[in-house]
């Protein structure tokens, strides 16, 4: 091709000697143009006096070798036409002035495909086949795309450090550099010890003087772009990874914390059943077995559990030999005895229901609090419900207390009737001793429900 060329140079050279020829020339080797841009190749010949007929090709070379050339326009003179071929149509035009000598190619919007060879060719009648030509290299560069700036490792002081930037894009591929500006925006000189190498700056033992801009300019021939990355170093303590680290920490703890308290309210919640088993057992034994002798003695509850166990121990024989009118008014009083402890143990269910409603209400209570309330607060929190326990603990000793005062209450009542229930015996015994127990009894010593036909005395 090179060959060729230089024959038909000197062959057009020969063709001036001897009459008017046509010079074709391309000012540059080669056109740098970026992607999208628009371009236009200049092409200029020698004018001709007497141009009677001319045609301008511009064509390129094809994408694999061995193909026909690629034909981009053609002019004709002197009809001034102008045929666009059907790759560029659209996309290719033409500035020509035949008298100046000027036939000026336009592409528009250029791609990574128009990197190639151009050629202007100019034919004249006065051509013996071979025309003129001037070729030329247009490359469509890439600008670089706006860089990605990164940064690996702590921002803590002592740390090292390094910075990344790359874009991903640029024809030819884009260097890099780094500029550090400080916490006013103030241009600074990289420190002693960085390295900025390929796009990738590294910093060794940063301080609080590493804070700042860090912009990056990726470039190449034709356009730059930058990066912009705000550093703060912060002291190791401060470093938003080991606040994690905390909050985790005080998370997994406050966890343990619930857990902790949800079984201490389970294992205080089975002691309290068992507390009031032990306070309502010997109830029922009060009047099965007690003594009645005993009951002038103001006991207090321990002293009285203790004696009834004696009691129990030791009945006592002699209420054998009793009469048996007396024995089924005993009866009866004990059924009534029975009906209030069912009334009072009906009443103790439903306390306890009560106050196991208030626990659940304060435990769904306590959950919402602390589900809503932030960190801090809920360090505090876990101090008022520390205060919060210790109440309620309070609160239920004052419930035994009070349960302990009604049983007192209870037991003395019950203690009045023991009494009258001694009188009445001593009564009846009194008649006993006296011979008079044929005679009948009054009426309203005698409970309504006694059968008729039961004798009076078992020595009858
Ligand atoms: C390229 O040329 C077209 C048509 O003349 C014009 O609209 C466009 O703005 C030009 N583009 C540039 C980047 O100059
Ligand atoms: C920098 O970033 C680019 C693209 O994200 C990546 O390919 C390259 O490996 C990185 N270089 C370093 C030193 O991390
Ligand atoms: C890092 O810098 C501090 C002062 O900022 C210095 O005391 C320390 O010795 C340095 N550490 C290293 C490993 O260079
Ligand atoms: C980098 O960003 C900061 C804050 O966004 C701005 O003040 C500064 O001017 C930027 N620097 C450059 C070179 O763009």
């Amino acid at each position: 091709m090179m060959a060729g060329m230089f024959i038909t140079l000197l062959f057009l050279l020969g063709l001036s000697v001897c009459s008017a020829t046509i010079t074709v020339k391309i000012p540059q080797k080669s056109y740098k143009i970026a992607r999208g841009d628009n371009v236009t190749i200049p092409c200029g010949f020698t004018p001709q006096p007497d141009t009677s007929t001319m045609t301008i090709m511009w064509t390129a070379t094809p994408n694999n070798p061995g193909d026909p050339v690629l034909s981009i326009l053609t002019y004709f003179y002197p009809s001034k036409s102008i045929r666009v071929f059907k790759n560029y149509k659209g996309r290719a035009g033409l500035t020509v002035d035949i008298t100046k000598g000027q036939a000026d190619l336009q592409l528009y919007g250029l791609t990574n495909t128009d990197t190639r060879v151009y050629e202007c060719t100019v034919q004249s009648v006065d051509d013996d086949g071979d025309s003129p030509s001037d070729t030329t290299n247009l490359i469509v560069l890439v600008a670089p795309s706006i860089p990605k700036c990164t940064v690996q490792g702590k921002t803590e002081y002592f740390q090292d450090i390094t910075f990344n930037c790359s874009s991903e894009e640029g024809t030819p591929t884009p260097t890099y550099k780094w500029q550090i500006y400080d916490v006013n925006n103030m241009a600074r000189p990289n420190p002693p010890k960085a390295t900025d190498l390929n796009g990738v700056l590294s910093l060794y033992n940063i301080s609080k003087d590493a804070s700042g801009y860090y912009v990056c300019t990726s470039s190449n021939e034709i356009r730059s772009a930058k990066c912009n990355l705000t550093v703060a170093v912060m002291p190791p303590s401060m470093n938003m990874a080991s606040t994690s680290v905390m909050i985790g920490a005080a998370a997994g703890v406050l966890l343990l914390f619930v857990i902790f308290i949800i079984i201490c309210c389970y294992c205080r919640r089975r002691k309290d059943k068992n507390e009031e088993y032990a306070m309502g057992a010997p109830e029922g034994e009060e009047f099965t077995d007690h003594d009645p002798d005993e009951k002038d003695k103001p006991v207090d509850y321990k002293e009285e559990r203790t004696v009834k166990s004696a009691d129990r121990q030791d009945p006592p024989d002699d209420r054998s030999e009793r009469s048996y009118d007396r024995r089924s008014d005993y009866n009866d009083r004990r059924d009534r005895r029975d009906n209030y402890d069912d009334r009072r143990d009906r009443y103790d269910d439903r306390n306890d229901d009560r106050r196991d409603q208030n626990d659940d209400r304060r435990d769904r209570y306590d959950d919402r609090r602390d589900r809503y309330d932030d960190r801090r607060d809920r360090y505090d929190d876990r101090r008022d419900r520390y205060d919060d326990r210790r109440d309620r603990y309070d609160d239920r000793r004052d419930q035994y207390d009070d349960r302990r005062d009604r049983y007192d209450d209870r037991s003395d009542r019950y203690n009045d009737r023991h009494d009258r229930y001694d009188d009445r015996r001593d009564r009846n015994d009194d008649r006993y001793n006296s011979d008079n127990y044929s005679e009948p009894y009054d009426s309203r010593s005698r409970p309504p429900s006694l059968p008729p036909n039961k004798p009076k005395d078992p020595k009858n």
